[in-house]
This record gives structure tokens, sequence and C-alpha cells, in this order.
């Protein structure tokens, strides 16, 4: 059998006036009157409500929560563990075509039954408006779905090609021994998803640490998954904190693997505990892991600057700069920056509302939190202090939720705190370079940050693409030529980066499913 050809999910565009946009806007206005939701751990597919009593509020609106939910204890963390490895066998030995529809029936119960309701959840509850809301909530959680499955077709069919006279070769694809702990970030709902999903479709039982910040969006797409078919001890839910639910997980003897998407420093004292326990361990834990990044843009002079500039804007601004992939320093030639980049960026920047999901025509809403708030605010007054000149914004209101204006910093200071450090909010750094030290202008870009996620390089000259594409071989996982460096698709650009920013699976592709299973040789003499 193979399974169904598969395509990326269309996004609705929510027309003014458009069902999508009715259904969507009913869907925001049932969770607003219904809220707080309760949110317990869900352990072998029971309700647990124990343990302490925490709340994830909105941004746009933070005296009001979208949901309390429990922090397991560690009590509960050790049934689920333990609930998670009793599953196993059942669920590794589990035909491959029926894991595979599980997970395909989950995609399009995100896609249609659920598809407002998840986004509704990632709108209130993470500060998206309705695009990025779809495009991730939707569109990439869907797509992770059906791909995945596509993938581990794909992978369950690569199979020696010789064989001796008498003698069948072939490999068989086993689940890791033990659990893997996948631990969320609270910026994409589908990132959540796919940390489970991709373990779990190659047979692994995962327990779930989801951002606490994106509690609500997340048990439901837990929901999704039991309804889907999932069997209930497969991935067990289990909000709380690190130093339980992490520690708990990594002292044990039968982790097998971390599926991590958050921040370096928190991946990196992980890896550390990790090989602090490695003589606990029955095997070697696989690390999986996206951190952080310092996402640049380099506009050639040979650039159409329009596109430049539309560009540069999305990929700053959408979500308030809080992707893994958003944009925050950009190398702009001296000659392109005179001849109207400047103006038109300005200028379209100052069109930008930023507001709550009630006015859809805010382009931006809430950053996530008051820590978020108060480090992104930090950051625009160090950059003052180091002499970069505020070109716009600078401001910030948090008096009823997170708002941070557009900002865009010129900095003459080509290493200055702005332009090297992760600030993961709408903030810019511009650097102006002279046309004729292009080259010199690269080797800055290497050499600034510790990071190498995403990058983008706007020319229209083929010799000016080349040189970059050299020059910065290893300073992004994800390139683009005359786009914003965000928005990479499930199945089109494999997502991921190197250096401080994770160690480059790849999301969205085949590459990632390697690294959760343990291949086992067999030949058969006949
Ligand atoms: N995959 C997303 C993007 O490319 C970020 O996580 O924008």
């Amino acid at each position: 059998f193979s399974v169904p050809e598969v395509q990326n999910e269309p996004m609705h565009a929510y027309a003014p006036g458009s069902p999508e946009r009715t259904a969507l806007q009913a869907a925001i206005a049932q969770m607003q009157r219904d809220l707080p939701f309760e949110v317990p751990c869900v352990i072998n597919g029971k309700e647990v409500r124990k343990g302490m009593l925490c709340s994830q509020p909105m941004p746009h609106d933070h005296a009001k929560n979208l949901c309390t939910y429990y922090e397991a204890d560690s009590a509960t963390v050790a049934q689920a563990i333990d609930g998670a490895l009793d599953a196993k066998a059942e669920w590794e030995a589990m035909p491959w075509n029926d894991r595979a529809a599980i997970f395909l029936k989950a995609a399009d119960l995100v896609s249609g039954k659920y598809r407002y309701k998840l986004m509704a959840a990632t709108i209130l509850g993470q500060g998206k408006n309705a695009w990025q809301a779809e495009i991730d909530a939707a569109a990439e959680l869907a797509d992770f779905l059906r791909f995945g499955v596509k993938f581990v077709q794909t992978l369950y069919s690569q199979q020696p090609t010789k064989n001796s006279a008498g003698a069948w070769n072939r490999v068989e694809y086993r689940a890791l021994e033990g659990f893997v702990l996948a631990i969320s970030p609270f910026n994409f709902t589908a990132i959540g998803g796919n940390l489970n999903a991709t373990p779990a479709l190659v047979g692994n039982v995962v327990v779930w640490k989801p951002s606490p910040m994106a509690t609500y969006s997340s048990y439901i797409v837990h929901q999704i998954f039991l309804e889907a078919g999932v069997p209930p001890s497969v991935i067990q839910f289990v909000p709380g904190a690190p130093e339980i639910v992490a520690q708990q997980c990594i002292a044990h003897p039968l982790f097998a693997a971390l599926h991590f998407t958050g921040s370096t420093f928190v991946f990196k004292q992980l890896w550390k505990d990790i090989a602090s326990n490695v003589d606990v361990y029955k095997s070697y834990p696989k690390i999986v892991g996206e951190t952080g990044g310092k996402n640049f843009h380099v506009v050639h002079e040979s650039a159409e600057i329009r596109n430049a500039v539309i560009q540069t804007i999305r990929g700053a601004f959408e979500y308030q700069g809080q992707k893994c992939s958003a944009l925050s320093r950009l190398y702009v030639s001296s000659s392109v920056w005179s001849a109207g980049f400047k103006e038109m960026f300005l200028a379209e920047i100052a069109k930008i509302k930023v507001g709550g999901p009630d006015d859809w025509t805010n382009y931006m809403g809430p950053v996530i939190g008051r820590p978020s708030f108060d480090k992104i605010m930090s950051y625009i007054e160090k950059a003052k202090q180091a002499g970069g000149e505020v070109l716009t914004g600078g401001t910030g209101d948090d008096s009823k939720g997170y708002f941070v204006q557009p900002t865009v910093i010129l900095t003459k200071d080509p290493n200055s705190v702005t332009m090297v450090e992760e600030i993961f909010g709408p903030v810019i750094t511009v650097f102006v370079y002279e046309d004729s030290e292009y080259e010199q202008t690269l080797k800055l870009i290497d050499s600034t940050s510790q990071y190498a996620l995403t990058g983008a390089i706007f020319a229209s000259s083929r010799a000016a693409l080349i040189k970059a594409t050299n020059a910065l071989r290893n300073a992004a996982g994800n390139v683009y030529y005359n786009e914003k460096c965000t928005g990479a698709v499930v199945g089109q650009q494999p997502f991921g980066g190197g250096r401080a920013s994770g160690t480059n699976d790849k999301a969205g592709s085949i590459s990632i499913f390697y690294r959760f299973v343990s291949p086992r040789s067999i030949k058969e003499n006949f």
C-alpha cells in the first residue's frame, strides 16, 4: 500500500464578509464568552487535576486569563512516564498504515472541525492576528501531520538494494528504546503538535511539556490527537515546571530523546543535564533542538527596492518579531538606502497598526508577556545608550496588553548589542554599508552573531547572490533570495539552523525522522 498524495493545506484569505472570517469571528467571540477554561494534565487519557494551579493570561488583555492549568507534580510526571512506557510495545507494533491513518485523520480535524477553535486559542492566547494564526494553527500543523506521514512512508521504503544469492537484506526502522520528551515553545501551535507527532509517527511514545504561554492551544491539539485515535498513553500532556517535568524525564534510565524548540540557554542547560546523567541511561539519548536566531537581510545595490522594503517589514514585524526565523538585523547598501529605501521603509511602517484581536486592521498584536515586554524595552534602551538612533517606534504600552511599536534602530556599529543578541520582538537594527564594501559586509554578517538560523539576500545581480551564498555558507540553515527570511513551508523549505540555532535536523522534511528511529539491519538466508 502507499499513503495518499499530500498537498499543502490551502490557506483562507479572511476577506471582509467572507464565510471563513464570519466563522473565525464567531469562534473567537464564543471563546471570549466562555473563558477562562480549566486545563488538566492528561495522563493515560485521564484528566488529572492536582498540583499547583497556574494561569495563562491573554497578552492583549493581561488582566484576563484564557485558561488556568495544573502544573504536574512529581507523582503525575512519574505516572506519565510509566504509562507511556507501558503503551510503547503495542503502539510500535501497530501496523504502519493504521498509525499513518490516525495522523492523517488528525490533520483533517485540524483543517476542518477544529480549525477555528484552534485558531481562536492561538489568537487569544498567543497574540496572533487571523492570518498569522491561519499560517500556524491551521496550515502548518495540518502540513506537518500530512507530510510527516509521507516522509515516514519514504523512510520505511529506504532499503538495501543489493542481496547476495539466497539471501534478503532489509532494514527495520525501529522506534527508540524508551520515551521521548517533547518541550514546545509559545510561538507556534504547529510546532507543539509537530514535536509530538514526528516521534510518535515512527512508533515512539512521548511526554509532552507544552509552553505555559500556549497551554490552551496545546491542550486542544492534544484533544485532537486523542479524537483522531492516538492511543491514550502514547502522547502524555504534562504542563508543568521545567525543574519537575524536564528534570524528572531526563533523570530516567529510559529517557531516549529530547525534541525541543525554545531558547538557546535552556537547550544548552538541558544538554548539560543530559550529559551529567549519561551513566544512568540504557541508550545514548538523541538530542534534537531548534533554538535562537539573529536573522539577517542583506540588501545589495542591485536589489529591487520595493520588494526589499516590503519583505523586510514582513520579516521583522509579522507576529511582532516573535518567530524563531524573524528578521532582526538589516545590512543595506548606502546607495539603495538613500535612493528611496529609507523613505519607503519608514512610510510603510508608519501605516502599521498595533492592537488586539477585535480590530482586524491591526497588523501587529501584543508580545507574549511581561518578561518579553520588559526585555524588548530594555534592549531598545541599550541600543540608544550604545549610540543607536531610533528612526521609528521605540515605545511600548503595557497598561492593558503588552504592545510594542514596530521599532527601527540605525547603528553605525555593526557589533552593537542589538545587532548581535536575540531580542525576540519587533525591533530591527539597520547598518548601512558602503556599496564598495559588499564583500566585507558579508564577512561581517557571518562573524557578528553566534546564531545561524535564517537569512535573505536581495539582489538582481547573480554575481552578488553567488558571493553571498559562498560567504554565508554556515551563517544560516534557511536562506532566501529576494524573499523575507520567515515563513518556511512544510515539504518546501526544510527548516532549521546550525551553530547556536540548533541541531539543524530540518523540521518539515524527512531528515528529522532519522533522529527518532534506531534502524536494525536484518540479513536472512533462505
Ligand atoms: N518555521 C517558521 C518560519 O520559517 C519559524 O518557526 O517562519
